[in-house]
């Protein structure tokens, strides 16, 4: 069965709705526990599917995690065990988080087994850096056909990792497998998300010892035992960054609580460039359109301080109602405008070109990956049946069949579940005009 939400666009969406800890850190920090010796404590844990999917990896390695009031996991790690292979194979293809694994589980058993990874089809998604990094370490690791077996014949050795991209997943796998390694790690050309800010901050809460110079240095301070931590995670700035788009696109006005403008700078002057207001509050951010035209903009994709990767799929829906021309060049993923396709269908005017267009050449130029677009706007929005391809695009689809007029059917909505918490109660909230159904076409393979 197909998961639809039929949705009566073209109503501006205004209201108030709640963010809370980011996806992508509160993962990585339920993994963290795993390293300490004593229980951990973490707070604004949003009910998405992905902690659904970390917390059944835990529990599979002895780790109990328990929701103590809404939001507040306590996870105790006293007890870690090896999990059956078979086990760990069922969550095969549904997270990527399970890369993460390796450090702590190498640590605190000698071995570790990792099933093929999911996440969203963006790109080729490669882990060489994150194999490289741990056989660096001392790791052995062995592909064999239904995943990866690692083992630690001894404990693993701080070692020095210059990274040939600022990846954030493989900055965490250094992070989480260095704390307890012998000896120190540096780490060069390091991502320094505010998400993984965060993780620095649970992991020094830990007992850790991490310095980050200002040049994408880290170095890490090996140490023996490491315990529990109590930390409220970082407000998720993708989620709020999506409805921010949301409310430029519907000519809405949305306040999103929990927002914080630290983290979204970047985004924040992107919004005011392209014309949306905003009002910044002790407990929120407010987004709104500004009433009459919507300015057209040249923007590159980058990793932080850069203009997140994460936030482009919203913002090009909401450039598609703006005056004149705009440019979006993806420099983190080679395939991410897959998306636009049924945006096109919808209406909008996207072409896509293998160039770097209207920023610096970047690793995917001259490689046929179609990484830049030029859209042209303003176009009306109509109706049209969508099938969600991704998260983010998913989600992007969403706000663009909110902000078209007459009816749309998006199918395969559950994938908005993985990230996005209570994306209907907000829709709900916001005045948002739908309805949730099943149909009959069969579900595509998990992502
Ligand atoms: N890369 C490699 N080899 C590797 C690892 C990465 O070539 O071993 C490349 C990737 O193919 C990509 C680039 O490096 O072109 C950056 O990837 P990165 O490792 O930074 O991404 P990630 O850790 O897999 C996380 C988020 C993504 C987010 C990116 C960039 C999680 C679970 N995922 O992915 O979030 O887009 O960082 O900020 O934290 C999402 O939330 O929808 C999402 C895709």
């Amino acid at each position: 069965m197909h998961d639809v939400l039929t949705v009566h666009g073209g109503t501006p969406l205004r209201g108030t709705i709640t963010v809370r800890g980011a996806k992508n850190f509160v993962s990585k920090a339920m993994v963290a526990a795993l390293l300490g010796e004593e229980p951990s404590r973490l707070r604004n844990v949003p009910d998405i599917r992905d902690v659904g999917v970390v917390t059944g990896l835990l529990e599979l390695h002895g780790v109990t995690v328990a929701e103590e009031f809404d939001g507040d996991l306590l996870l105790d790690p006293t007890d870690v065990e090896m999990a059956h292979v078979a086990d760990i194979d069922a969550h095969a293809g549904s997270s990527r988080i399970p890369i993460l694994f390796c450090g702590p589980l190498l640590h605190r058993l000698g071995e570790a087994f990792i099933p093929d990874l999911g996440g969203c089809r963006i790109g080729d998604r490669p882990i060489n850096y994150h194999l490289d990094v741990l056989r660096q370490f001392g790791a052995v690791v062995e592909k064999q056909a239904a995943g990866i077996r690692l083992s630690a014949p001894r404990r693993l050795q701080g070692t020095k990792v210059d990274l040939p991209y600022p990846s954030v997943g493989t900055t965490e796998q250094v992070l989480l497998t260095a704390v307890r390694a012998e000896g120190v790690t540096e780490l060069r050309n390091a991502a320094i998300e505010p998400e993984i800010m965060d993780l620095i901050a649970v992991l020094q809460k830990m007992g850790a010892i991490i310095s980050v110079d200002t040049d994408r240095v880290i170095r890490i301070e090996g140490v023996d035992r490491l315990g529990g931590f109590t930390h409220r995670a970082l407000p998720d700035r993708i989620e709020a960054a999506s409805w921010a788009c949301a409310a430029l696109a519907t000519r809405g006005e949305i306040t999103v609580l929990g927002a914080r403008q630290l983290e979204m700078m970047t985004f924040l002057n992107v919004f005011r460039k392209v014309g949306g207001l905003l009002d910044v509050g002790d407990d929120g951010i407010r987004f709104s359109h500004p009433g009459g035209e919507l300015n057209s903009l040249v923007l590159e994709t980058a990793v932080h301080p850069g203009f997140m990767t994460d936030w482009q799929q919203p913002l090009v829906v909401a450039l598609t109602q703006a005056t004149g021309v705009s440019i979006v060049h993806e420099t983190v993923y080679e395939n991410r405008f897959g998306f636009t396709d049924a945006l096109r269908d919808m209406g909008a005017q996207i072409q896509l070109y293998r160039e770097c267009l209207g920023g610096l050449p970047c690793r995917f130029g001259q490689r046929n990956f179609m990484h830049s677009a030029v859209i042209s706007g303003p176009t009306k929005l109509h109706a049209a049946d969508i099938t969600v391809p991704d998260l983010r695009g998913g989600f992007s689809h969403l706000i663009a069949a909110l902000a078209a007029e007459g009816t749309s059917n998006v199918r395969g909505i559950g994938l908005i579940d993985r990230g996005y918490e209570h994306f209907q109660a907000k829709l709900d909230a916001l005045g948002a005009n739908y309805e949730r159904t099943m149909d009959a076409v069969p579900v595509p393979a998990a992502v």
